[in-house]
């Protein structure tokens, strides 16, 4: 589509000029500024050394934070950046003790394995971990999920996005319901942030974590946390450390914690990510989400109707109001496909039980979602998937 004016922004990635990209659910496009972003950070560092820390180093996780913030919908000093979305997870289970009475952290099994595999490690410290199956068609299944949140319940844990199907969970009945119960509910929005428009106020939710290496094309290392302010000072993270203390540099053997989200901080953070996340942070907030979804809708929904004329299953929902930002198509022997594409730099991934994942974001052409599919029908046709069926490498 020629007239689509988020292509303006296409030649700030470089990657785009010579792949197909078709994979921001996994690792976002980088913007070219990162690359003056990231030698500024070095210039800062040679130049200022240690004194970068009260120069602005220190608050960086903060100020970081205050870009992220619009994306939400929250307020300025209520993100925080943390290393990765597991840790943010872990902070936040840190507050919980199991108790009488209320020992019990609820979670779907179509959670992301990571967050799943530490929840499961909650049971060593006392909690009962319910972890709630999918509907049969492998959807969220809320009735069950609200049904399982009761007074028992010190969290419930759901995704906002589903990674695997890109179903949009209906994540404000599951605050509701925590809420009435006196839980919490605890969202990951990796998969919806820079996708789909949030509002963290209006989704009533205790605490959203989100990261910046997918949709919002920040690189890794990039992970934050938004905690309702009215929630904030009840939180006490075990997992703590120096960063949440009033006065870190009087180097107290106590901890006087923090007011703020900063009470959520622990050790020293990498200053280089979040140099790298700032640019397109920037860039995102000026389209603006809305933006960015309506294309998104518009685009999943061709490839929605390539992958129907041609038969093959698909998880994702065609209701646009459940639909986040990919696409996942139940291809013929898809694994071998996906790396057949990755030869002729069609960037996609495959997940086992869905199939080939597609995520056009704002920088995609039209185009290129038709030389995808057009590509697969090749590969199938021909059978040249068949040249990529072994393969050692853990990532596919
Ligand atoms: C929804 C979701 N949550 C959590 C993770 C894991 O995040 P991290 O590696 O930052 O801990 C991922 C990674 O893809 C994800 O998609």
């Amino acid at each position: 589509m020629t007239d689509d004016p988020l292509l303006i922004h296409r030649p700030h990635f470089a990657i785009l000029e010579q792949t197909n990209y078709l994979i921001s659910n996994s690792l976002g496009a980088v913007p070219r500024e990162a690359a003056l972003a990231l030698a500024e950070f070095y210039e800062i560092w040679a130049s200022r050394g240690v004194r970068a820390w009260e120069e602005g180093w220190w608050e960086l996780v903060e100020t970081t934070g205050d870009l992220v913030a619009p994306l939400i919908a929250a307020g300025p000093g209520q993100v925080v950046f943390q290393p990765c979305v597991t840790i943010a997870h872990a902070v936040v289970l840190s507050v919980f003790e199991p108790s009488a009475g209320r020992s019990r952290l609820v979670i779907d099994e179509g959670h992301f394995p990571s967050i799943l595999y530490l929840v499961g490690e909650q049971a060593r410290r006392g909690f009962e971990v319910v972890v709630i199956p999918g509907r049969s068609d492998g959807s969220f299944d809320l009735d069950r999920f609200l049904a399982a949140i009761d007074g028992r319940t010190a969290a419930a844990l759901a995704c906002h996005v589903q990674f695997r199907s890109s179903e949009i969970v209906d994540v404000a009945a599951i605050a509701r319901q925590a809420r009435a119960c006196g839980a919490y509910s605890i969202i990951d929005g990796y998969q919806a942030v820079g996708s789909i428009p949030v509002d963290v106020g209006r989704l009533g939710i205790d605490v959203y974590i989100g990261g910046c290496l997918k949709w919002l094309c920040g690189g890794p290392g990039n992970a934050f946390v938004w905690v309702a302010p009215e929630r904030l000072m009840e939180l006490r993270p075990a997992l703590t450390g120096w960063m949440a203390h009033r006065r870190p540099f009087a180097f107290e053997r106590t901890l006087d914690r923090r007011d703020g989200a900063g009470r959520l901080l622990h050790g020293t953070p990498n200053i280089a990510a979040l140099y790298a996340a700032r640019p397109a942070l920037e860039r995102i907030a000026g389209i603006g989400l809305d933006a960015i979804r309506a294309k998104s809708l518009r685009q999943t929904g061709h490839l929605l109707a390539l992958a129907d004329a041609r038969g093959w299953p698909t998880p994702t929902p065609r209701d646009p109001d459940r639909r986040g930002g990919t696409v996942a198509l139940g291809v013929p022997n898809g694994l071998p496909v996906s790396r057949a594409l990755k030869a002729r730099d069609i960037l996609c991934d495959y997940r086992p039980g869905v199939g080939i994942r597609l995520s056009p974001h704002f920088y995609n052409r039209d185009d290129e979602l038709d030389a995808a599919i057009g590509a697969i029908d090749e590969i199938l046709s021909t059978q040249s998937w068949r040249d990529h069926i072994a393969r050692d490498s853990p990532v596919t």
